[in-house]
């Protein structure tokens, strides 16, 4: 019997992540020609994406987190989209290069939102680096500079996504069968 019954077939296995997070790990090196580079997490969900990646990185890296809270459509009739820092960096990001980590990039609400706000604090230069891309559920343009995969439009848990809080710790990155939760 599977300990994970709620997957109904996996995307990208562990060694596919590991590879390619070692690619974009190149690449970003490769940008930033030996500066110093400040990993900014969205808490939780990009926490295992950002170690891997760090750990991957031949730049000097410094990290930091932030956490927020989105609503959708139907909450308290807030507009959809609606984001805001629930736990702020602990740092100013001032003359910094930043590139904010992000485990998936679905409508662009949370990014456009965290990409304005972190603008405002005049880092260096700000890029974002994300683990999935769903380009086809996107609502507002958001510029990605690094992305490991493009994902069809289904729900997936693993490498820090998570269903219900579940799954984040999955190697692998699975569509989610939402009727064997
Ligand atoms: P956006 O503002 O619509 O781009 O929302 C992105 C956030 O929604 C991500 O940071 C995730 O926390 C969550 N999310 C979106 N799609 C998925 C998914 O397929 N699995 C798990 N979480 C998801
Ligand atoms: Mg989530």
């Amino acid at each position: 019997m599977s300990a994970t019954p709620a997957i109904e077939r996996i995307l990208f296995t562990e060694e596919q992540v590991n590879a390619r997070v070692k690619e974009v790990a190149q690449e970003i090196d490769a940008k930033y020609e030996g500066r110093a580079v400040k990993l900014i997490g969205v808490l939780k969900g990009s926490v295992f994406f950002l170690t891997a990646l760090a750990r991957a990185m031949e730049s000097p890296v410094k990290i930091d987190f932030l956490a927020i809270s989105s609503f959708s459509g139907h909450d308290h009739g807030r507009p959809q989209g609606m984001v805001r820092i629930a736990k702020d960096l602990d740092e100013p990001i001032q003359d910094e290069d930043v590139l904010l980590v992000e485990d998936i990039v679905d409508t662009g609400f949370t990014t456009r939102y965290l990409l304005q706000t972190l603008a405002g604090r005049g880092p260096r230069s700000l890029a974002i680096c994300t683990l999935l891309d769903r380009t086809v559920r996107r609502i507002v343009q958001v510029p990605i500079d690094f992305r490991c995969f493009e994902i069809p439009d289904r729900f997936v848990v693993g490498c820090g996504l998570d269903f219900k809080q579940l799954y984040r710790n999955l190697g692998y990155i699975a569509v989610m069968n939402p009727e064997r939760d």
